[in-house]
């Protein structure tokens, strides 16, 4: 599907990952400018490089989505160089220990987890927020889980802190509906990128589990997601099309948790 995105801003968060570039390419491709945020500043310019864009269609921002600071003063570099926002896709994110049981999870890791899927996805709608309300226009998509959705095991910071990002898309659509703003989750399954592979990499150490892939319930459709599957879904929310759905979490996991939930 086509849009006219000529004169819009997309920010998108954890643009260094496949699935955060994949976005990035479908709002360039219709003509938006795109600022490609990520801790790893390397891995987002490798993605604009990757999709050909120049510094004229995008931005790459170092910025870690925890720290309050970095947050602020990335807002404030895509404002002086695009002077708005129109897009926020809130995608970056980290799995965390995955092969854990919650007697012996470690303490640290789920503090991270919280730290940057929690706080991160908080502080980078906090500040964006104001921006959007200014121009009286904006839509955001979080990334949720299916994680955040059904109790499975191994991975209780990941589950809680994805269970929190589509809760807070409930909180930010209510508060926003009359301004003009939406705000949508998308809660995937199993995807093919960077963190897909690791952590069927971590099962395959984990104690008594099997090769990796034999833990990998990929559903019905009977393979992952490519990451552009998403990217469809979150471009389409950003859009128009999308002009009246607020608040939704769409569930995109090819039928995983049908014989699950
Ligand atoms: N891959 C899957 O199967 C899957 C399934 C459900 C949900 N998700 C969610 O989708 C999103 C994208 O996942 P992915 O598979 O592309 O992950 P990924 O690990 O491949 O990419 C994530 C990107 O986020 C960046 N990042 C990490 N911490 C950051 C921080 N503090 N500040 C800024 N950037 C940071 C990383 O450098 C990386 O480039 C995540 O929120 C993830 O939880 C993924």
């Amino acid at each position: 599907m086509m849009y006219d995105f000529t004169g819009k801003v997309a920010v998108v968060t954890g643009a260094g990952g496949e699935m955060a570039g994949a976005m990035v390419k479908k709002f360039t491709d219709n003509g938006a400018c795109a600022a490609l945020l990520d801790i790893r500043e390397d891995l987002a310019q490798k993605t604009a490089d990757d999709l050909g864009l120049g510094a004229d269609r995008a931005l790459c921002v170092k910025v870690d989505i925890s720290d309050e600071d970095s947050v602020k003063a990335a807002v404030q570099q895509i404002m002086d160089k695009f002077g708005r926002i129109d897009f926020l896709c809130n995608v970056a994110g980290i799995e965390g220990p995955n092969d854990s049981r919650t007697e012996v999870y470690s303490t640290e890791g789920a503090k991270k987890v919280f730290a940057i899927n929690i706080l991160g996805t908080f502080l980078m709608m906090k500040h964006v927020l104001p921006v959007m309300q200014a121009q009286k226009s904006g839509a955001i998509v979080n990334l949720g889980s299916v994680s955040g959705m059904y109790g499975y095991e191994g991975e209780i910071a990941y589950g809680a802190s994805k269970a929190a990002v589509i809760q807070m898309t409930k909180n930010v659509a209510n508060e926003n509906a009359k301004l003009g703003i939406r705000c949508n989750a998308i809660s995937p399954g199993w995807v093919n990128t960077g963190m897909f592979r690791r952590i069927v990499g971590q099962y395959a150490e984990g104690e008594g589990r099997g090769s990796g892939w034999d833990n990998v319930h990929v559903g019905n459709i009977g393979r992952t997601a490519e990451p552009m599957e998403m990217a469809n879904v979150a471009v389409f929310l950003c859009s128009d099309d999308a002009s009246f759905v607020n608040g939704s979490n769409w569930l995109c996991d090819g039928g995983k948790t049908l014989d699950q939930g």
